[in-house]
């Protein structure tokens, strides 16, 4: 299941959506997959045949477009850059490249390599610190330098502490999806002004390095534990929803598509400026919840400059339970 949070239809901002959207039609014309004309699975041959195909869900990109109100194709980025959107569905994404293989980044790297793909992890000290986890991890995992990760990947997560965020290598990056799953601990990124007055996102300040890529903001509020187990097939109860937000609506659908092949449902909060909604401390960070839980979540969210004790507290002893449960 995906909620489209903002962006209702008729809203200001899915009209110029919209318009964007037909331009883009136009300009695309028949080359541009229509809905429904997603390849089978392992129809690109490589790991996909090896194990029986991605196992994404049936066509969710499709979906959170309808309900946004836009077409595929749609570029509504604030970012500036100039360069079109390479992937069109997560049926395209083939290989997923990895700055920083620690907690997060290793435990999608397993979760993604069970859906048919190939993984390039890396880190700060270089691919020969990383041999012992691409032998855990087996075949279709590779270690490699940071522009080569970044190259190599369709799409590419950025799991590193948000103190490094400015080492991601931009070039290879221009046209991509990158999947930002950052968060802000000033002890240990040190005092980030923009963060601090509350006048941009962690992943504002990640597309503005990267102006050329389509940055979607996720995973940053899962502990990386309960990323790992807590991940159910699509249509059962209870499924764990986690909510994504960035400026181009094609990228959040192909992002979409990813999360639900490995085990959630997704809520989108809006362009990246929304992505304080579900930043550290706020009710839908670290807890668990479902689609419409994590919608009221995100709906109740203050900015830490009006919080109270009370809602520190709260949002306190939910976390305890859920690291308990
Ligand atoms: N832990 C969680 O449960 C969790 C949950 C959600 C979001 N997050 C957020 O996600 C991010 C990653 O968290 P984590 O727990 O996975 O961190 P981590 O375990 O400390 O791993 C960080 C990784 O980033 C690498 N790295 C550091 N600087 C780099 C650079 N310049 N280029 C490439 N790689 C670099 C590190 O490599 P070296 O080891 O070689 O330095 C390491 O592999 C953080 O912003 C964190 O706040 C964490």
């Amino acid at each position: 299941m995906i909620v489209a949070y903002t962006a209702e239809e008729g809203s200001p901002d899915a009209e110029r959506l919209q318009l964007l959207a037909r331009l883009v039609d136009t300009l695309e014309g028949s080359s541009r997959p229509v809905a429904g004309g997603r390849q089978a699975p392992g129809a690109r041959g490589g790991r996909g045949d090896r194990r029986g195909g991605c196992r994404d869900g049936p066509g969710w990109s499709g979906k959170i477009l309808a309900a946004a109100g836009v077409s595929r194709g749609a570029r509504a980025s604030a970012s500036g850059g100039t360069s079109p959107l390479m992937l069109q569905t997560a049926q395209d994404v083939r290989t997923i490249g990895f700055l920083g293989a620690g907690n997060i980044g290793s435990t999608l790297a397993r979760l993604f390599l069970a859906t048919g793909r190939d993984v390039v992890l890396s880190n700060s000290r270089g691919p020969h610190t990383l041999q012992d986890l691409v032998a855990e991890l087996g075949p279709g995992a590779r270690a490699a330098t940071a522009v080569e990760a970044a190259t190599a990947g369709d799409i590419v997560v950025v799991t590193v502490p948000l103190k490094a965020y400015r080492q991601v290598p931009a070039a290879p990056l221009a046209g991509k999806a990158v999947i930002d799953t950052n968060n802000y601990y000033p002890d240990r990124d040190g005092r980030i002004d923009a963060l601090e007055r509350e006048s941009a996102t962690t992943s504002e300040l990640l597309q503005a390095h990267l102006p050329d890529a389509f940055v979607v903001k996720a995973f940053n509020n899962i502990y990386f534990r309960h990323l790992a187990d807590q991940g159910l097939p699509a249509g059962g109860p209870g499924r764990r929803a986690l909510p994504i937000a960035g400026d181009d609506a094609a990228a959040k659908a192909v992002v979409a598509d990813l999360l639900d092949g490995i085990g959630f449902d997704v809520v989108d909060a809006g362009p990246l400026a929304e992505g304080w909604r579900f930043q550290r401390d706020t009710p839908a960070y670290i807890v668990r919840a479902d689609a419409a839980d994590l919608t009221a979540r995100l709906a109740r969210a203050k900015r830490y400059r009006d919080m109270t004790p009370d809602d520190i507290a709260l949002h306190a002893t939910e976390v305890r339970a859920a690291f308990a449960g």
